[in-house]
């Protein structure tokens, strides 16, 4: 598509383009507004993404796992209160290879729903064992195009090696979901021009777009939040680009915006819920914000509420 992204999210008044993307979003994804629950069954992470809290190097932070019962269960608390996707979401932890999430995502799917796996980076054969049990979707977030700016952020590890994934899930046959994070050091205008087009390149079938939030547990821990009109542009101008794409208002969008704009005005068509057990939701801080408290039940009533508020259906 011959938009220039860069004269786009320079715009004095960006007003026109929300307009679009909003009537954009419309045609394509109607009124409705999808629903995700997502369990974080693991805290633990070999990694050490220096803008995360539960990166390897974090100290002083608590730090558990799940058992299968425990997982299980919580999906299916999920899928009784109705949600149709479930998200199994952790650290790139070794206690959970392919082989063990294979089988929750097993159980889980056999629950009737859709699974969605966000486990980090995996070779091609584990990716295929996990597509294999029954997952569908994979979200693995680009979190920043600029190749020099990812090794920074990312001691030891590439960008490259994170679209190797992005593509070897596609090859799999995956619904793919990246994104990025707006407000890292050394991002501009020409960076996140870079995020957009990859995006775009890879043609996502979501994208999680959200701001940084600076977390006091790591070494950008005195940084600025990032910028979430700039995020929201982000947000407009991927959905100009890819029409069809799920496109979630995200945690930390929301955290930024004291929970105003939940919907980023009619361009985002996804919002996620917690589904893991309330005991371990303060441990899995990614980034300081306000831990929903609420049982899977009220969240899903609380829901449909916010989306009754919007004028929106929630499926
Ligand atoms: N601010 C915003 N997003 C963050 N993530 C991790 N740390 C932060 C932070 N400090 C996001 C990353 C990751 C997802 C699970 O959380 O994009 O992919």
């Amino acid at each position: 598509m011959n938009l220039n992204i860069k004269e786009l999210l320079e715009l004095d008044d960006f007003s026109e383009i929300y307009d679009e993307a909003k009537r954009v979003t419309r045609d394509n994804k109607g009124n409705i507004i999808f629903t995700r629950a997502v369990i974080e069954y693991s805290n633990n992470c070999t990694r050490n993404c220096a803008y995360c809290g539960i990166n390897c190097m974090s100290k002083g932070i608590t730090r558990y796992r799940m058992d299968n019962k425990e997982i299980i269960d919580s999906a299916l608390l999920a899928v009784r209160a109705g949600f149709k996707t479930i998200i199994l979401q952790g650290g790139e932890d070794l206690e959970f290879p392919a082989d063990r999430i294979a089988m929750l995502v097993k159980e889980i799917a056999n629950l009737g729903v859709a699974v969605t796996v966000s486990s980090g980076e995996m070779d091609y054969e584990s990716y295929r064992i996990i597509k294999e049990a029954g997952a569908s979707r994979y979200l693995l977030k680009h979190e920043t195009a600029d190749s020099e700016i990812y090794a920074k952020l990312h001691n030891g590890y590439t960008l490259q090696s994170r679209i190797d994934c992005l593509q070897n899930l596609r090859k799999l046959g995956y619904e793919v979901g990246s994104g990025f994070i707006v407000g890292l050091p050394n991002q501009n205008i020409d960076t996140l021009v870079k995020d957009i087009n990859l995006l775009y390149d890879l043609r996502v079938d979501m994208a999680g777009i959200s701001p940084f939030i600076p977390h006091k547990g790591t070494v950008l821990g005195k940084l600025n939040v990032g910028n979430k009109e700039l995020v929201k542009r982000c947000v407009a101008i991927t959905r100009l680009l890819l029409p069809q794409c799920n496109l979630p208002v995200t945690t930390a969008y929301t955290t930024v915006n004291g929970g105003e704009d939940a919907f980023l005005d009619g361009i985002a068509n996804v919002i996620m819920a917690k589904a893991t057990p309330i005991k371990y939701r303060k441990l899995y801080e990614i980034y300081p914000n306000a831990t929903q408290m609420t049982d899977i039940l009220q969240s899903r009533n609380n829901l449909i509420n916010l989306a009754n508020r919007f004028g929106k259906i929630l499926a």
